[in-house]
């Protein structure tokens, strides 16, 4: 079913009403939309069937109903059971777009992305980077990868259930984009948590020292737009430090960090690869330069 008006969509499916999809399903009926409803176990349908929606008894009906529909499985098994029965939907899904609200892997979303689009359906992968309590309010935001003509088509919509950011026509883009996201966290929390550590075991005030750990932290994210500047054009300015004045403190931190069950954040790494860039005559650049594309020959200068 293409939609040729340039009318907003205003019916929308969602199919799997667990804590994403039922405030999913909310914030859309909020704002005036049909909403029609699925859910594997139908009885988790009523309370928004009490309040607007519209339930019904297979997912291929669901999707069938409106020209978008928001998938929020548990995951991408559970999305496979979902397109096992979209598969049987007699002369398939008619150009109506799909979107998968699922935390996954790269290769998930490739594989449901070619599922939805042999059943004749535009395809949307899509990272949560929220908490249900915060769909359709400022603080959410949702990631979407895969086409950029159903994410145009459908914006109205999804800029109701949170900031809607369009990452990439590649359907995995969101995918990784999420994770990778997950990984500035973890390496930015563990980071400080290691720090913490080494205070508290050095007898320091710890409270103390957070507050200027907090100003260390805010250095980074400052600096994040010049740094990706810097990795894309391959320009390593030496900033506050160069390599060799880097690799003088990275081996005091290896050290400190030595046997300690949190491990030393990858500084070993990081030391080795600062031993190659000074080898190859490069230790006046800047620490950006540990991201040199891995093509390149570490040896020549
Ligand atoms: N909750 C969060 O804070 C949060 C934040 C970011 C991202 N996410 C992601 O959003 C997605 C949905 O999370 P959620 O919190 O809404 O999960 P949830 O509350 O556990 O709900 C899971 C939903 O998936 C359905 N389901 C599970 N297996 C199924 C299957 N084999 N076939 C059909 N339906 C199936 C469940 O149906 P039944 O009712 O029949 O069991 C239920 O509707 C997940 O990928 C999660 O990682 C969640």
């Amino acid at each position: 079913m293409t939609n040729s008006s340039d009318a907003p969509t205003r019916t929308v499916t969602v199919a799997g009403t667990g804590a994403i999809g039922t405030a999913v399903a909310r914030t859309l009926l909020k704002a005036g939309l049909t909403v029609t409803v699925w859910n594997r176990t139908s009885s988790r349908t009523s309370a928004l069937v009490d309040d607007g929606a519209t339930a019904v008894d297979s997912v291929g009906d669901a999707v069938l109903a409106s020209e978008l529909t928001l998938l929020t499985v548990t995951d991408y098994s559970a999305l496979d059971d979902v397109f096992a029965e979209l598969d049987a939907v007699p002369g398939g899904l008619g150009g109506r777009t799909v979107v998968a609200l699922c935390t996954g892997s790269a290769a998930d979303a490739d594989r449901t992305a070619a599922r939805a689009e042999s059943s004749g359906a535009l395809y949307l992968d899509a990272g949560v980077q929220t908490a249900p309590e915060d769909i359709g309010t400022p603080a959410a935001t949702i990631l979407y990868g895969g086409s950029r003509h159903a994410f145009d088509r459908h914006l109205s919509v999804l800029e109701l259930l949170s900031t809607a950011r369009h990452v990439g026509e590649n359907p995995a883009a969101a995918a990784v984009w999420d994770l990778t996201l997950f990984g500035v966290w973890y390496d930015a929390q563990l980071g400080l948590l290691r720090a913490l550590t080494a205070a508290r075991e050095a007898g320091l005030d710890v409270a103390g020292f957070a507050e200027t750990a907090a100003i260390q932290l805010g250095h980074v994210v400052a600096a994040a737009a010049d740094t990706a500047g810097e990795v894309l054009d391959g320009e390593y300015p030496r900033g506050p430090a160069d390599l060799r004045e880097h690799r003088m403190v990275v081996d005091e931190l290896v050290a400190q960090r030595a046997g300690s069950a949190l491990g030393d954040g990858g500084l070993t790494d990081v030391s080795r690869l600062l031993d190659l860039e000074i080898g190859a005559g490069r230790g006046d650049l800047g620490l950006t330069a540990v991201t040199l594309p891995s093509g390149r020959q570490r040896d020549q200068p």
